[in-house]
């Protein structure tokens, strides 16, 4: 499978994949990284690695539709099988994710349902919570919404900060994401409407 990445800014997830698609029984190959910020460091990682780059930038754009569009034909191109969002820090329309339904994954800070949107570790210590993570899930109309895959939790202790906790959750993103790049390539899950099947079961 042709695994196309979309990031914005540091690509320490997309980092993360590269190296695991290094491995010679990965079953994917990355054929692109696309960001929507110049100078991104994500590019760099990918020039790195010999990967294909583009730059599709937001600024250039007058409306969410125009960029989403020219966006949607600039991965086309690249015919993947699998878009993979590594934070990506833009809010796709609804066109743009019917057209990758089932094929496009994100990685979100958070143990989803709770903790849509943004500035989750510092909402979590807010709350008082012990327990956070990270979720991933197919992407859907709604935002941070879709069903999830999969999720790693790590613990909150009282000395944490968002800066920590942070830190705490990204390795745990590193881990997951990679392995659950791997499942999709292998054919593993997949979207059924608002259910995730693994190994064709419900999950
Ligand atoms: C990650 O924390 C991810 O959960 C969020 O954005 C961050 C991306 O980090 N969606 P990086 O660019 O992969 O380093």
């Amino acid at each position: 499978p042709r695994i196309l990445v979309l990031a914005s800014g540091s690509g320490t997830n997309l980092q993360a994949l590269i190296e695991a698609a290094r491995e010679r029984d990965f079953p994917g190959q990355i054929v692109a990284v696309g960001c929507n910020r110049p100078g991104a460091f994500a590019l760099e990682r990918a020039a790195q690695a010999g990967i294909e780059t583009f730059t599709v930038d937001h600024t250039g754009y007058d409306s969410r539709e125009a960029f989403d569009a020219a966006l949607l034909a600039a991965i086309m191109k690249f015919n993947p099988d699998v878009v993979v969002l590594a934070g990506f820090m833009r809010i796709l329309t609804a066109d743009f994710v019917r057209a990758l339904k089932g094929k496009m994954l994100n990685i979100h800070p958070s143990l989803l349902p709770r903790y849509t949107g943004l500035n989750t570790h510092q909402r979590v210590i807010d709350a008082g919570d012990t327990l956070h993570g990270v979720s991933i899930h197919f992407v859907t109309e709604d935002l941070d919404g879709g069903p999830v895959i999969a999720q790693a939790e790590v613990r909150v202790d009282p000395s944490d900060t968002a800066a920590t906790l942070a830190e705490k959750v990204q390795r745990q993103e590193h881990i997951l994401y990679p392995v659950v790049i791997r499942w999709f390539c292998e054919g593993r899950i997949q979207l059924d409407g608002h259910q995730v099947l693994f190994d064709g079961a419900a999950l």
